[in-house]
């Protein structure tokens, strides 16, 4: 498989290059792209040295595979032209996810739609990733019919401008700020821009996103809030199902299902934790319980490493089913 990794020097596409090798993913050829600033740098991988080039000299290579990171209107201006010739374009970024030619994938959620003709594949946004994980099994079983999800996101979903930010807050340094406010000892109930409702568009993505993958009947409301933590995304999740249920047959079902780990034993205060998540490719799920205020609910905890799950590992999952598929050489 020849591969080319788009936006390979960002926070993402440096935690690809980390699941591929941990994955032992064979590659025949990589090619690595970033913006004109890095290019003829020097990225090692598997104890090889790559040089970055451009993305106009990545299209000119004979590629199965293109995994796009490096932001929405690089997507909306090349990922057409590599499928045009004949490259697999895997996409991080929001470019294509509503487009309605195009599939929206997680995994272990729906997997099975995905075709020999899907030359453009989106990734969905971080915080829907994590969520659907944990939602999905519980709907196939109970019926979700109202999501209410209030997301603690980790800085690192603002790419390496934040991690500096975040750093250079902590050392008291002046710099480029990728927040309006600080963020260091701060939250700030403000991720992506906001749009005409009222809502941001990271509220808008995991309302949308959710009616995509899962299902559009279910009603769904968001609130996003930016922290100053590195691990991960957290969500406080509540939901309300068609049908009645057990706590213990909730937990039975989210820790027999794929892609979770049930960290849920309060007495011994063990509970899923950003910090604990990072670098780890499960959604973490736990405060299980039932919301006594509202017939047929219950309220769960979501955690999960937004740079693996949320964005490298989701892609490279999505590479390893459409190889075994036959999809790409
Ligand atoms: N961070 C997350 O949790 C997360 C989760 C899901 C999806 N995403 C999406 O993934 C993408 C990357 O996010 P990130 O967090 O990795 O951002 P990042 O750390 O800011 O990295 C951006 C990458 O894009 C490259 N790039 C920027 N402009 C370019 C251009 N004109 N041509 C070629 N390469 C260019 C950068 O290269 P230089 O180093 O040379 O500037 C860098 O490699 C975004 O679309 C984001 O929305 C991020």
């Amino acid at each position: 498989m020849n591969l080319a990794i788009i936006g390979a020097t960002g926070l993402v596409g440096e935690e690809i290059l980390k699941v591929l090798q941990e994955k032992k993913i064979k590659i025949n050829e990589l090619t690595l792209v970033a913006s004109n600033k890095s290019i003829g740098k020097t990225v090692k991988f598997c104890n090889n040295n790559y040089k970055i080039i451009s993305i106009e000299d990545a299209l000119e290579k004979k590629l199965d595979l293109a995994i796009f990171s490096a932001g929405k209107d690089l997507s909306l201006k090349w990922a057409k032209k590599f499928a045009n010739n004949e490259v697999t374009v895997i996409d991080n970024s929001s470019a294509w996810r509503m487009d309605k030619t195009k599939k929206l994938i997680v995994p272990e959620v729906n997997g099975n739609e995905l075709t020999i003709d899907d030359k453009i594949i989106a990734n969905p946004n971080c915080s829907t990733i994590q969520m659907l994980i944990a939602l999905a099994p519980i709907h196939i079983r109970y019926g979700i019919t109202r999501i209410i999800v209030s997301t603690y996101q980790s800085i690192t979903g603002t790419g390496r401008i934040a991690v500096n930010q975040l750093n250079n807050e902590y050392n008291n340094i002046e710099g480029e700020m990728a927040y309006k406010y600080p963020i260091h000892q701060n939250a700030i109930p403000h991720c992506d821009e906001f749009e005409d409702n009222g809502y941001t568009k990271e509220e808008m993505k995991l309302i949308n996103e959710t009616h995509k993958i899962l299902d559009p009947n279910i009603s769904v409301t968001a609130t996003a809030v930016r922290v100053p933590v590195i691990g991960g995304h957290s969500e406080s999740i509540n939901l309300t199902l068609e049908k009645s249920f057990q706590i213990d047959d909730i937990k039975k079902l989210l820790s027999e299902s794929n892609g979770i780990k049930l960290e849920d034993d309060t007495k011994n205060f063990k509970y899923p934790m950003p910090i604990y998540a990072k670098g780890k490719d499960d959604v973490f799920v736990g405060r299980i319980r039932k919301d006594f205020s509202c017939e047929n609910s219950l309220n769960l905890w979501v955690v999960s490493d937004n740079l693996r799950k949320g964005a490298a590992t989701n892609a490279i999952q999505i590479l390893e089913l459409i190889k075994s598929k036959g999809f790409i050489g």
